[in-house]
């Protein structure tokens, strides 16, 4: 069995891969251990950067019809039970607060959801079968090699019992926080796996009554004399509005976990709705980890690693499944340039060049927003109720704990970390200027720019009646050049530069009685170019290279830079 890539694992980093190279006509298999796509909701939270690569791959619609919008995702509320109205905070997550509404809906063309991960797998695992991909269910990994030309894997047939290989010019291990195919190519890793222990149970219960006048994804539960330490935090997440639920609680690490009975699920259940009258219908649970880890590297040979098999972290933040479809939207266009001959093999290398310091990024803030919610119980030390009293201590305590709760800020509304992933690497030409400063927090919020290295900024244009995101004249899967009035002269050479190289290239002239219209006049205030600038994309809608006005020689300018770029 032959193929151009061979993909392990059909989570959400090794089903956007699929999905994506099938998009971009490049032969692929993708073998998943199990006879099924991921039968828990696990990840939701899925980011705006992911939603553009979604709608990039016209799939947007489709996971907005199921997610849950943002306007029901972002009263969180940190209580005693669910049940309970009275609050110890609340906190407006995932931008909601109107201040952050605006930062939200000027960043991208698209909207942060909340679609959990046994939904998001089937919408990516379609679009990849629908576009080419063969997907083999049942099919376990077992070992590889590799030579000049290729990689031999052999899997398993988990129905039949035997085991046969398959040959492909490429392989990604997107085999999760397990990763064999890491291990095999000897990743170097940083970290250690095993930080702390979670429990997760999955339950219907109608809590409408509870909740509709907060509506979040998530319900922070704090109870005295819980199982890890003398005040618990629980997390009641909401699934489904408002009939789906998924708790997450601790354990401790040191001990075994707990018997994971229905009536212990129940119990748990019951405890933080603070309601046991309510109907609670348990749908499963499990014990998982926290991890703090990792790679330095993500790819060996011809093998290449993406999502929790390169990083693994809690869930604070949301970042585990967005990042690995991230991964994935990194890596495709580069394995179809370089499988069609219009890229050299060491287009390949900027994979880990790009993707590792985010990976690292990631597992960092994830871990670090963990050990900020100790803010809280550090505000509650003299329990729960203490800051009901009169008192300066009490008032010390009411300010502490309002500070700790604004605080969590640093985990639900890390705009920043979200969307200003800077680039450095041979695939991206620097124009000689400093990585631009964010006159803000970095991490809290997004500083668009287009820097040779970041992601395009997004500005509607307008060509006749339809509105159009930057984002939208790049992408899909070829690269994009934008200037203004009087710069046409870099798009008749980007179309002869582009049949040199053998590549797809657009030239998209922005301005009055142009291509588009800059309707608001966002791009003239976001490009950082002139009107005869050009700002030239790479198929994921990263700036690769920009000039501040017309060049000289435009299509010397654009060669030199697309071959750096293409590795040629
Ligand atoms: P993922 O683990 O999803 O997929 C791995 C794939 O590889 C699976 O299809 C598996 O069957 C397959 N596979 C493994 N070994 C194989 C082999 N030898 N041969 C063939 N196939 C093999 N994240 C988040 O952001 N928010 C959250 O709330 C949560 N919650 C959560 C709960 C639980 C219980 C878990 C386990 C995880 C989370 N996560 C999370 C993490 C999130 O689910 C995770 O980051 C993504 O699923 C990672 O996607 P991947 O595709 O990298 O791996």
């Amino acid at each position: 069995m032959e193929t151009d890539v061979l993909i392990v694992g059909s989570g959400p980093a090794g089903s956007a891969a699929a999905m994506l190279l099938s998009t971009y006509g490049v032969p692929n298999i993708m073998v998943t251990k199990y006879s099924r796509l991921a039968d828990t909701p696990r990840a939701h939270i899925t980011n705006q950067r992911t939603m553009e690569v979604l709608r990039d791959a016209g799939l947007e619609d489709v996971v907005v019809a199921q997610a849950t919008p943002q306007h029901l995702m972002g009263q969180t509320p940190f209580c005693s039970s669910i049940a309970a109205t009275e609050e110890l905070g609340r906190l407006h997550t995932w931008y909601t607060h109107p201040n952050r509404q605006a930062d939200h809906d000027l960043a991208s063309p698209t909207a942060i959801c909340d679609m959990p991960q046994h939904l998001m797998e089937p919408v990516l695992a379609s679009a990849a079968t629908a576009r080419g991909t063969h997907l083999r269910y049942d099919t376990e990994y077992l070992s590889l090699t590799q030579d000049d030309d290729g990689v031999t894997a052999t899997v398993r047939d988990r129905l039949r019992g035997d085991e046969y290989q398959i040959r492909a010019k490429y392989l990604i291990g997107a085999d999760g926080g397990r990763s064999r195919v890491a291990e095999d190519i000897g990743l170097p890793t940083v970290g250690r796996m095993g930080v702390a222990g979670s429990i997760n149970v999955v339950f219907e219960a109608d809590l409408s009554r509870y909740v509709a006048h907060r509506p979040s994804t998530l319900y922070w539960v704090l109870q005295t004399g819980a199982d890890v330490g003398g005040i618990g935090m629980g997390l009641v997440r909401c699934v489904r509005p408002w009939h789906e639920w998924l708790i997450v609680w601790g354990y401790d690490i040191e001990g075994e976990p707990p018997d994971l009975t229905e009536e212990y699920a129940r119990r748990l259940a019951h405890q933080l709705i603070g309601d046991d009258t309510v109907p609670v219908t348990i749908k499963s649970s499990s014990a998982w980890t926290v991890n703090h880890l990792y790679a330095e590297r993500y790819h060996q040979g011809r093998v290449f690693c993406a999502g929790d098999a390169v990083h693994r972290h809690p869930p604070s933040n949301g970042l585990g499944s967005n990042t690995s479809i991230q991964d994935a939207y990194n890596l495709a266009w580069k394995l179809e340039l370089v499988l069609s001959g219009a890229a050299g093999p060491a287009l390949l290398d900027s994979y880990s060049a790009e993707r590792a310091p985010v990976g690292r990024q990631i597992v960092e803030r994830a871990n670090r927003s963990i050990g900020e919610t100790g803010r809280i119980f550090q505000a509650l030390e003299g329990g729960l109720d203490a800051r009901k009293l009169p008192g300066e201590g009490a008032e010390k305590q009411r300010q502490l704990l309002r500070e700790a709760v604004a605080f969590k800020d640093y985990e639900f509304n890390t705009h920043g970390v979200e969307l200003d992933q800077r680039y450095v690497s041979d695939a991206v030409v620097p124009d000689g200027t400093p990585a631009p400063r964010n006159p803000r927090d970095a991490e809290l919020y997004h500083h668009a720019t287009t820097w040779p290295g970041a992601k395009v900024p997004h500005a509607w244009l307008g060509r006749g009646t339809e509105r159009v995101s930057t984002l939208d004249v790049g992408g899909r899967g070829r690269f994009t050049l934008l200037t203004g009035v009087g710069g046409e002269a870099w798009a008749a050479a980007a179309a002869d530069v582009a049949e040199e190289l053998g590549i797809e290239l657009t030239a998209a002239t922005i301005g009055p009685g142009a291509d588009y219209e800059d309707l608001y006049g966002d791009w003239a205030a976001l490009r950082e170019v002139g009107d005869t600038g050009a700002v030239l994309l790479r198929p994921d809608n990263y700036v690769c290279f920009r000039s501040p006005a017309l060049a000289a020689d435009p299509a010397e300018a654009l060669r030199t830079a697309l071959r750096q770029v293409l590795a040629v």
